[in-house]
């Protein structure tokens, strides 16, 4: 007998484009005041100020916005800067843009392009609507790739009020569309690969995952981290928690004579909780019936990590399965944000991930699990820099599934989860707004089901709730 299977605790749905919508023709008639137009993309500018301009509207091509401008648009998400830099720009002029009633426009390519040209604008746009209300942000992702076609569907869509959305080849616009909810998928495992790759596998949710995972396919599993494999210190009975480790390592420090500054001590039980934390996936993957072996790693020291993937290669054979979950947190309000921040997020995530890409044969893959956020899908509240790059995540896993014919390639649009980098503060931030915490092991079964069994096409998945924000 069909055993039926069990719903999902936590909704999950598809992320895709919405139906084309024809735009409104130009009529001229709409006043959108002086226009500013940044020239990071000197091609897509000119074309933009010679159309509007062609057409009586009074636009200007500029290095940085003036602050005047009824209407702003920018291109750095089409320059060739690297994706921190280029994400940094759009934040920083979108700042200087910025007055009351102003309209500032995004613009990024969705045509095939290098991964490193991939954008994450939206993640941008959503997290300003919510941070400035008294400003229409709004990103315009386009699909031609030549300057005189995007500078003439620019002109149609200025004479609308469209705000996130792509602009098709021919000229129509489609926004981001969240599907009803997926069922769980009838799992069958026979299809994994032999040698996975999990960067931040080691620690938080992405370990979770993992083990489901090793439960689910078996083979060889490479978990990726910073920390070191750091040993318990002797004599300190285990915990997990920070507290009382510091207690104890200071009790200790003080009974053995040893002058030892608090930052020190903090240090070294921080040190002996990752170390404890790896040890613990480590076991917990062995005894799912995998080979695992921990690989300390820096994601954001992208120069070592093609040495290093050689390395693992030449150890365990050719990488069939990536997941990547490495991610940190740099929040703060976007008008208060420093490029070190931005750099800070967009390190492991995306700098990381494309320098992973460009080490490993990418044809030889037959799995990807990207770790992205809802933030990234409806912005939030001091986490323009991370909803950036959780969106370039998404937008990347597109392009990757469109490669990659043989790979099943999904981006999870993961909500808060209960562990990980949700403390207790954050807890009670999502709790008072009415979001609900994605359980680990129902998060983890959605991860394996969705990666190993999920609907191919679906490369966009949404994970919890819906938010608004604040
Ligand atoms: N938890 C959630 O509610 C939630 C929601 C949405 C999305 N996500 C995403 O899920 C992923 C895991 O989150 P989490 O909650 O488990 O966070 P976490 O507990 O802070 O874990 C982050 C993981 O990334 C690794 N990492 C960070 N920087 C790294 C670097 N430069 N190089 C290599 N590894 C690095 C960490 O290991 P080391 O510290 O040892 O380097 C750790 O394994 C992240 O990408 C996050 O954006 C989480």
């Amino acid at each position: 007998m069909v055993q039926p299977v069990a719903a999902y605790g936590s909704d999950v749905r598809p992320v895709s484009f919405g139906a084309p919508v024809t735009l409104p023709p130009w009529t001229g008639q709409v006043g959108v005041g002086r226009v500013e137009v940044t020239q990071a993309e000197p091609q897509t500018a000119q074309a933009i100020v010679s159309t509007l301009t062609a057409h009586g509207v009074d636009a200007v091509a500029v290095t940085a916005p003036s602050g005047t401008a009824q209407a702003v648009i920018l291109t750095e998400g089409l320059s060739a800067a690297d994706p921190a830099a280029r994400h940094w720009a759009a934040l920083a002029h979108a700042r200087t843009a910025r007055t009351p009633g102003a309209r500032i426009l995004l613009l990024q390519s969705t045509a095939p392009q290098a991964h490193a040209a991939i954008s994450g604008l939206p993640g941008l746009s959503r997290t300003l609507q919510k941070e400035w209300p008294d400003t229409s942000v709004a990103t315009w992702s386009f699909a031609a790739p030549d300057a005189p076609t995007r500078a003439h569907h620019i002109l149609t869509a200025l004479g609308t009020t469209l705000g996130d959305a792509i602009i098709t080849a021919d000229g129509h616009a489609s926004q981001t569309h969240v599907g009803a909810s997926l069922a769980p998928p009838v799992t069958n495992a026979a299809t994994a690969p032999a040698i996975w790759l999990v960067t931040g596998g080691a620690r938080g949710v992405t370990a979770t995952c993992a083990i489901e995972l090793a439960r689910r396919t078996g083979g060889t599993f490479l978990l990726a981290g910073r920390s070191a494999l750091s040993r318990w210190p002797q004599g300190i009975a285990r915990t997990a928690d920070l507290k009382t480790l510091r207690a104890s390592l200071a009790h200790n420090a003080v009974a053995s004579g040893q002058k030892v500054k608090p930052a020190d001590i903090d240090r070294a039980a921080r040190a002996a909780l990752a170390g404890q934390e790896i040890e613990a996936t480590l076991s917990a993957l062995a005894a799912a019936g995998a080979a695992a072996h921990y690989v300390q790693l820096d994601l954001s020291d992208t120069a070592a990590l093609a040495p290093a993937i050689d390395s693992i290669q030449g150890q365990h054979g050719a990488i069939t399965g990536l997941v990547h979950g490495a991610g940190v947190l740099a929040d703060k309000l976007a008008m208060e944000k420093t490029e070190a921040e931005v750099r800070k997020v967009f390190g492991p995530k995306v700098d990381g991930l494309l320098a992973l890409l460009g080490a490993i044969n990418i044809s030889q893959l037959t799995h990807i699990g990207l770790f992205s956020s809802a933030s990234a899908l409806f912005g939030n509240t001091g986490q323009a820099d991370y909803a950036m790059a959780n969106e370039c995540l998404n937008q990347l896993a597109r392009q990757l599934s469109a490669e990659l014919p043989h790979a099943r390639v999904k981006s999870y649009n993961w909500g808060p989860w209960d562990g990980g980098m949700v403390d207790a503060g954050l807890a009670a931030h999502f709790a008072q707004q009415g979001i609900a915490l994605i359980d680990q092991a129902d998060g983890a079964r959605i991860f394996a089901d969705q990666l190993l069994d999920g609907d191919r096409a679906i490369v966009e998945l949404l994970v919890g709730d819906e938010w608004s924000g604040e």
